[in-house]
């Protein structure tokens, strides 16, 4: 008779800002919603005493905690659910599979730290609450961004089109149409964190200047999202160009990204913008319904690296 040790497993979406990247940092509010086409999973192996191993064959990540500085993502993320829990996790050795694109602003380090939270605590028959993943991968996500505003790790634990204010409960977005997004990869990896440094030294530069584009960035949001819920799909087009307008004034796109937002329009879409932290990672435009295949084609002609298709609509 064969004896399957016991495996907990857990998976978790990738996710796409839709609006108020870097303004959200500086208060004002953002939209985001769940790209659940790709997604983390993690799967926790029971291991020898004291082990505690985290494994990526992908990345080639093999690191037990006992070798690892308290800068590892692994290590933030066992102190904050053993806090959480009140108990020590004992040993385990997890492994990482992930379709989601790394630095390419598409959520990949949030929902490994969600998959992980949910697969570790599962092991130890906790049951830990909405709230409290989405807090231990904030922690995860400071150790890889610095200062996140929290938008990542809101948006992939509640996998949900989110309108999300730092320091207020977290509102929920209710399409009232179906609206299909294709995103275009750069392909150029770009840590979100030293984009968000840039803009914090800029901002601190000349405060009046970008205390005016992040507020018109705030009110674009909140247009975009009574956009959703109203189903406008013109309006929503019209509202991304100009968020990827004062995105350009923030300095935070770039040459590949303005191109594929270019190719986007040229090709129909009803708005395209970048997404995320910029100056790399990906940009979304929103399909006419029907036309996604052209966009997609258009954006991989004008050199996209990739490119992921995902419509919003009532969960
Ligand atoms: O690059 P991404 O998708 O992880 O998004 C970063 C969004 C920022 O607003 C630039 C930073 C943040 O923490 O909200």
């Amino acid at each position: 008779m064969s004896f399957e040790p016991t495996v907990h497993s857990s998976t978790a979406p990738g996710k796409a800002i839709l609006f108020g990247e870097h303004a959200v940092v500086h208060g004002q509010p953002a939209i985001a919603v769940p790209v659940t086409q790709v997604c983390a999973a993690v799967r926790v192996h029971p291991a020898a005493d004291g082990e505690r191993r985290f494994v990526s064959a992908a990345t080639g990540l093999d690191l037990d905690l006992s070798d690892a500085g308290p800068d590892f993502w692994g290590a933030a993320l066992v102190t904050a659910l053993e806090a959480a829990c009140g108990c020590v996790l004992g040993s385990f050795r997890l492994e990482i599979e992930s379709s989601i694109p790394v630095a390419a602003g598409l959520g990949s380090g949030a929902a490994i730290a969600v998959a992980a939270v949910r697969a570790l605590a599962a092991r130890i028959g906790f049951e830990p609450d909405l709230e409290t993943v989405s807090r231990i991968a904030y922690e995860v996500e400071k150790i890889h961004h610095g200062t996140p505003s929290g938008i990542d790790n809101t948006t992939v634990t509640w996998s949900q089109p989110v309108y999300f204010r730092r320091g207020s409960p977290v509102e929920f977005i209710r399409p009232a149409a179906a609206f299909e997004f294709v995103i275009g990869l750069t392909g150029i990896p770009s840590p979100t964190g030293r984009v968000v440094a840039d803009v914090r030294a800029a901002h601190q530069a000349d405060p009046v200047r970008f205390d005016r584009i992040f507020s018109q960035i705030g009110r674009l949001t909140k247009n975009a999202r009574a956009a959703i819920e109203n189903g406008d799909p013109a309006e929503l087009g019209r509202l991304m160009d100009r968020n990827h307008d004062l995105l350009c004034e923030m300095t935070v796109s770039s040459g590949e990204l303005d191109r594929l937002v270019k190719a986007a329009r040229e090709a129909g879409a009803e708005g395209a913008k970048l997404s995320g932290g910029g100056r790399g990672g990906n940009m979304l435009a929103l399909a006419v319904p029907g036309r996604a295949e052209i966009l997609e084609n258009a954006l991989r002609s004008a050199g996209a690296a990739g490119t992921i298709r995902t419509i919003v609509e009532m969960p």
